[in-house]
């Protein structure tokens, strides 16, 4: 640990590769360390040649174009964003910190004028959408006189952007520099992906949107959005605007209406992010309550309805007319493939105190067993679901009652203890299912010190199993659950610490070296800031562009 501290101090004063000798730290000079060969690329990349050529890249001659032989052209609005967003990134503080400055500096032999953009497969995929199957891979070598990224399609395009402008440093003249590089690189993991919480405090589209660029930066690919919970119905629902009305925190100002949903979905299409939506049932549905009567099941005190309800009614038909409408309206309005189902931590004591619920538990059978009524429910809304062509995922209770899935139904590992959730894994893949991690990765969960350490020695992979069970991992999720969070602290605690888990989830599985890891986060985290998100410090040091406050 205490190595891990000194290297991070130390390579962060080398910031993007600029060279000093010393470093003088509380008053102590510090022996020089090396930065990290890799220079400040996170997540590492499969395969990284960096030499010591070093290439000049001019503010004023660059260009970001397609290739000849490309086969997405300038119409393709996911590239062209993307373009103009990697070029202000790279040149948007240096133009205007050159403006007044009397000359700039002469374009020598070893400069870079073009980085050209190669899409290789006949369908680019740029008026799509990306999904679980997309092929994210794509190969760069920069070199003289251009350089070239190479893609099957614009998602492995857009991570090739972000590789390339993290590539590019200030030596130390404050040129922009980037060294001759190969780099063939694709994800370990296809599913990657954060969960936000709007039910438990409303999240602003601003910082929704500001969550899915720094996903872009960290290579995330899924945007799991928890959008509505016990405490709240922000979603503006077309065939049931009472929902929002009635069980929002205020029906117009902390809502999302089907404008801010449109606006989400596709601003995280340009940055190859799928949205997944949650609508957890039959639990967590308290706020669904207020706006849809006869949906949640009315608790009894003794004989007599007590005013307060439970989980969804799960005797009423009603209930199953209602999902089908609700959920082929959801079908519509969110392309992904999936949705989330929810299905976790449903509270038996209602359903038990409901005499109709007893007798109907009876009538089938049940006993005294609500785990029954649960996989009742569960699996009529399944059935609904899969009507609406959709996928699904669901948290792991689903899993653990035995409710029948459908063989492609994706398992949430979210419990436990590290002994419980690698047994979890191993049950679930052992029967064959698909499954996401997420019980290591609770980032709500705050401790003082480098937690994010914990989060990159995980591997959902570690759990006994065979090969095949391992290949049913698709990859995990780092949650931010809302009952402390809103938009004033949700960037800088998530940020970086979920940095962590994108590494993890996409370089290879022998990339773990925490020394390493320490210096090329360090100055990940000071890209992050320097692109005005306000990610949280990992340890003592400072960034060559600080966050400036609001
Ligand atoms: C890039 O090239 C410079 C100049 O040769 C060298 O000092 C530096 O170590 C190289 N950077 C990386 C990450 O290899
Ligand atoms: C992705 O595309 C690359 C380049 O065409 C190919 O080599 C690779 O096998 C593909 N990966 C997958 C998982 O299909
Ligand atoms: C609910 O639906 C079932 C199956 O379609 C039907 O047998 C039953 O009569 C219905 N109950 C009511 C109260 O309509
Ligand atoms: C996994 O399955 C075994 C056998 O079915 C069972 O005994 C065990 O309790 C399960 N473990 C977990 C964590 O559910
Ligand atoms: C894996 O299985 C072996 C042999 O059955 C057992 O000794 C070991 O404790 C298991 N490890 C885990 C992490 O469950």
């Amino acid at each position: 640990m205490i190595t891990a501290v000194g290297f991070g101090l130390l390579s962060l004063v080398l910031g993007f590769g600029e060279g000093l000798e010393h470093n003088r730290v509380g008053g102590r000079a510090e022996p020089v360390v090396q930065a990290s060969r890799y220079g400040s690329l996170w997540p590492l990349p499969q395969k990284v040649q960096i030499s010591e050529v070093s290439l000049k890249l001019s503010t004023s001659s660059f260009r970001i174009v397609d290739a000849k032989d490309s086969s997405a052209g300038p119409s393709c609005s996911v590239l062209q964003n993307a373009y103009r967003r990697y070029y202000e990134y790279l040149f948007g503080g240096a133009k205007r910190q050159r403006q007044g400055q009397s000359k700039s500096r002469r374009a020598g032999p070893s400069e870079l004028t073009e980085l050209q953009v190669w899409i290789t497969a006949s369908d680019s995929e740029c008026d799509g959408f990306p999904t679980v199957a997309s092929n994210e891979s794509y190969e760069l070598s920069v070199g003289q006189p251009f350089a070239v990224l190479k893609a099957p399609n614009v998602w492995g395009a857009l991570h090739g952007l972000e590789t390339f402008s993290q590539l590019v440093y200030k030596d130390e003249y404050g040129a922009k520099s980037i060294n001759s590089t190969a780099i063939s690189d694709f994800p370990r993991f296809a599913h990657r992906g954060i969960l936000l919480d709007s039910s438990r405090h409303f999240l602003p589209i601003k910082v929704i949107l500001a969550n899915l660029e720094t996903m872009a930066m960290n290579k995330f690919n899924v945007f799991h959005w928890h959008i509505v919970d016990d405490p709240s119905f922000p979603y503006l629902s077309r065939t049931f605007p009472q929902l929002s009305k009635q069980g929002a925190y205020h029906p117009y100002t902390h809502v999302y209406t089907p404008a801010d949903v449109k606006m989400v979905i596709e601003f995280a299409r340009l940055r190859g992010i799928r949205v997944v939506p949650e609508f957890d049932t039959p639990g967590h549905t308290q706020s669904w309550g207020k706006g849809q009567t006869d949906l949640l099941t009315p608790c009894y005190s003794g004989s007599k309805p007590s005013g307060t309800f439970g989980p969804v009614n799960p005797i009423l038909n009603t209930t199953y007319d209602f999902m089908k409408q609700f959920f082929s309206e959801i079908s519509t309005v969110f392309p992904d493939a999936y949705v989330h189902l929810g299905g976790d931590e449903v509270d038996f004591t209602c359903w038990k105190s409901n005499p109709d619920i007893q007798k109907f538990m009876d009538q089938h059978g049940f006993g005294q067993d609500y785990s029954k009524l649960e996989s009742f429910y569960i699996q009529k809304l399944l059935d609904i679901v899969t009507t609406t062509k959709k996928g699904y995922m669901i948290w792991q209770e689903v899993f653990d009652n035995g409710v029948k899935l459908k063989p492609d139904t994706l398992i949430h590992v979210w419990k436990g203890n590290q002994q419980q959730y690698q047994n979890e894994m191993a049950n679930v893949t052992s029967s064959g299912y698909q499954t996401l991690l997420s019980t290591p990765w609770y980032l709500n969960r705050i401790s003082y010190g480098q937690d994010w350490q914990g989060y990159y020695k995980a591997d959902p992979q570690d759990f006994n199993g065979t090969e095949e069970q391992k290949k049913l991992v698709i990859g995990g999720e780092a949650c931010l659950w809302g009952e402390y969070v809103d938009a004033t602290n949700l960037t800088p605690r998530l940020w970086p610490r979920a940095s962590a888990v994108a590494e993890r989830l996409w370089s290879a599985k022998d990339v773990t070296d925490i020394n390493d890891a320490f210096n090329r986060l360090s100055m990940h985290r000071c890209r992050m800031v320097e692109r005005g998100i306000p990610a949280e410090p990992l340890f003592s040091s400072y960034c060559p562009h600080e966050y400036k406050g609001i």
